[in-house]
């Protein structure tokens, strides 16, 4: 079965069905799909806030720094990895929970095609702004807004979920991940843009590994650290990494006043890409 015909209605969780230019479910809860073809699964009551998620000028950001190609390693690796864990074309499903404007879930999609996979491929995003970014110029994947905290898919739908630099909801990833499906964890790690938050903060805090202890529900089956230099050129670049991070609510006036007078800004990527496996569960039914 298609990705596709595993969304389910944000309200009452029935399977959607397509009507025409709309996902429709059973009771006639309808939800348009958009020219660009994402559809909207975030309904009202379940926003915390008015618009939720990622800007859009964090999205432009976002779009603006990755076009430069400095986190291409990380897309080349996650694609390499996944090729990997499947046999010749074999079809592959894949969630990218938080996936941004889709820059890595794209280079993932155009690797598994390149190697005559079948791909069936869900962007999921509570930023409309960054689905809308990412359904413009990309129909063969299926970009929908909504929640980590409430996958609108049936479960065991997915071979693989990924969640980069992101917000994790691991029961959730659990939930919709078929059994053996993988898990991957992409987060920044001790000396990621430590150049940066030199300039940004008096004080570097002490690096603290969230996922160190383990993850409820999988088990680890690869990390990988990966750590490369790059270089912004401009005030613009610079701009655009510092908007598109956290950094840019978090650090102190003075920070980023000293960061404007910085015109070019060599940098360390230091990244871990976590693997993971869905942990099988044996109830009475199985
Ligand atoms: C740091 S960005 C990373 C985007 C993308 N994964 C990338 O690496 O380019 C985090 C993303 O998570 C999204 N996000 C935040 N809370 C979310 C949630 N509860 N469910 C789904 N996405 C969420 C934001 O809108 C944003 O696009």
């Amino acid at each position: 079965m298609s990705v596709l015909n595993t969304l389910l209605c944000p309200l009452d969780k029935q399977p959607l069905a397509q009507e025409k230019r709309s996902l429709v479910c059973p009771v006639g809860h309808s939800f348009d799909l958009a020219k660009s073809g994402y559809v909207n699964l975030l309904p009202v009551q379940n926003k915390r806030s008015k618009d939720p998620g990622d800007s859009k000028e964090m999205v432009s950001s976002r779009i603006a720094f990755l076009a430069l190609g400095h986190y291409q390693p990380i897309a080349d690796s996650i694609a390499s990895y996944v090729l990997n864990l499947f046999s010749s074309k074999q079809s592959i499903s894949v969630l990218d929970a938080g996936c941004g404007d889709g820059y890595y879930l794209k280079r993932l999609d155009d690797a598994c095609t390149a190697n005559d996979h079948v791909v069936d491929f869900i962007g999921l995003d509570i930023s409309k702004w960054a689905i809308m970014a990412a359904s413009k110029g990309s129909s063969s994947i299926r970009w929908v807004v909504g929640s980590n905290a409430a996958i609108p898919s049936l479960s065991k739908s997915f071979d693989v979920v990924t969640c980069l630099f992101g917000f994790p909801m691991f029961s959730e990833f659990s939930r919709v991940l078929k059994s053996q499906g993988i898990l991957l964890m992409v987060d920044a790690a001790a000396d990621h843009l430590i150049e940066l938050r030199k300039i940004l903060y008096p004080e570097i805090r002490l690096y603290e590994d969230g996922l160190a202890v383990g993850v409820d529900g999988f088990s680890l089956l690869d990390e990988q650290n990966l750590q490369f230099a790059f270089t912004l050129k401009s005030q613009q670049e610079i701009q655009s990494l510092l908007s598109m991070t956290p950094h840019i609510h978090k650090a102190p006036f003075e920070g980023k006043e000293a960061l404007k007078r910085v015109e070019s800004l060599e940098l360390t990527a230091d990244v871990k890409l976590r693997w993971y496996v869905k942990n099988t569960v044996i109830t009475e039914n199985d």
